[in-house]
């Protein structure tokens, strides 16, 4: 089956980004969010993304123009029903994407394949809601988007080949690299990433060092491009509270255990860049500053 067209559901961080690559390689997008200042702020970052490469050259301003032309946006679900592909990328809440590919299933074409970018959601349970669970596979992007290369793509139990091949093709497509694992708690990147961003905030908590002193070490101990909790609230700090709960209740081992002040953080509202404030603070472009 050729995948033309693609619906991207969540206009936030991810969603944003994967329509953007999608665009870029050439397919029709359909981007869908809950509200209409949702999807402008959706598409001014895409906006901004594509006009910096753009400015590095790495686009002309044909391929950028042609590109944005191809991203339409709506808040009506009924406006996907055409789409070939669907990429899931709202809230890590697993009851809100059950709710939603329950609704989607129904709409789309018999044909059409579901995939979810969720961060650590057994795909094998999202597609249970589903009476396509062969047409159903994990998209796992990673932030930001349009820069990393990597795509985990995770086959539920019943995921079937042609999916998996078609999947991959649009992966590559979107000039990625597609890696397959199999569906167990957070995957790979997750089940591995997490737990070292957790212990690093649990650093924190017990005033082993400040956030700063923590990320230099990893920094230029360890040769990490960024450190711990700049990637935490680079991720969101709800969406990693998120993950490590699907690690402790789905791996049961204490060490998979959310530190107490990551939670009390979400619990304030405190998101990281997304929400101004997390470990560090930024400006409303995202930027740190302080
Ligand atoms: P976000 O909070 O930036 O964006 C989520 C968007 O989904 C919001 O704009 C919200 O209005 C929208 N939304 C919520 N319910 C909806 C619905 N029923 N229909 C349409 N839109 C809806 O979250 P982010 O960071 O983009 O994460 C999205 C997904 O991607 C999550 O499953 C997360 O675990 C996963 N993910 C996140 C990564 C990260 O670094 N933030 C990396 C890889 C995956």
């Amino acid at each position: 089956m050729e995948i033309r067209k693609i619906g991207v559901i969540g206009a936030g961080q991810m969603g944003a980004g994967i329509a953007q690559v999608a665009a870029q390689a050439g397919y029709t997008v359909v981007l869908r969010d809950l509200e209409q200042a949702f999807l402008e702020r959706g598409l001014s970052s895409i906006k901004r993304s594509i006009g910096k490469l753009l400015e590095k050259g790495k686009l002309d301003q044909q391929a950028h123009d042609a590109a944005l032309a191809r991203i339409t946006t709506t808040t009506h679900l009924s406006d996907l029903n055409d789409c070939d592909l669907v990429i899931e990328a709202i809230v890590e809440h697993e009851p809100t994407k059950l709710e939603l590919f329950r609704e989607l299933d129904a709409l789309l074409q018999p044909a059409a394949i579901l995939a979810s970018n969720t961060s650590s959601i057994p795909i094998t349970r999202l597609a249970s809601a589903t009476r396509r669970p062969e047409r159903f596979i994990g998209m796992h992007f990673m932030n930001p988007v349009p820069l990393m290369e990597l795509v985990e793509v995770i086959r539920g139990h019943l995921t079937d080949e042609a999916t998996t091949q078609a999947v991959l093709e649009v992966a590559r497509r979107m000039g990625k690299t597609p890696v397959e694992v199999n569906d167990y708690p957070g995957f790979v990147s997750n089940r591995i990433l997490l737990p070292m961003l957790n212990e690093a905030i649990q650093c924190v908590m017990e005033g082993v060092a400040t956030p700063e002193a923590i990320d230099q070490v990893m920094k230029l101990g360890m040769n990490h491009p960024m450190g711990p909790l700049t990637l935490a609230d680079f991720i969101g700090l709800d969406t990693c509270l998120s993950i490590m709960e699907v690690l402790h209740r789905g791996l049961g081992d204490d060490k998979y255990r959310p530190s107490p002040l990551l939670r009390k953080m979400v619990q304030a509202g405190l998101l990281g860049r997304k929400s101004g404030r997390g470990f560090y603070r930024y400006d409303e472009k995202g930027n740190k500053i302080g």
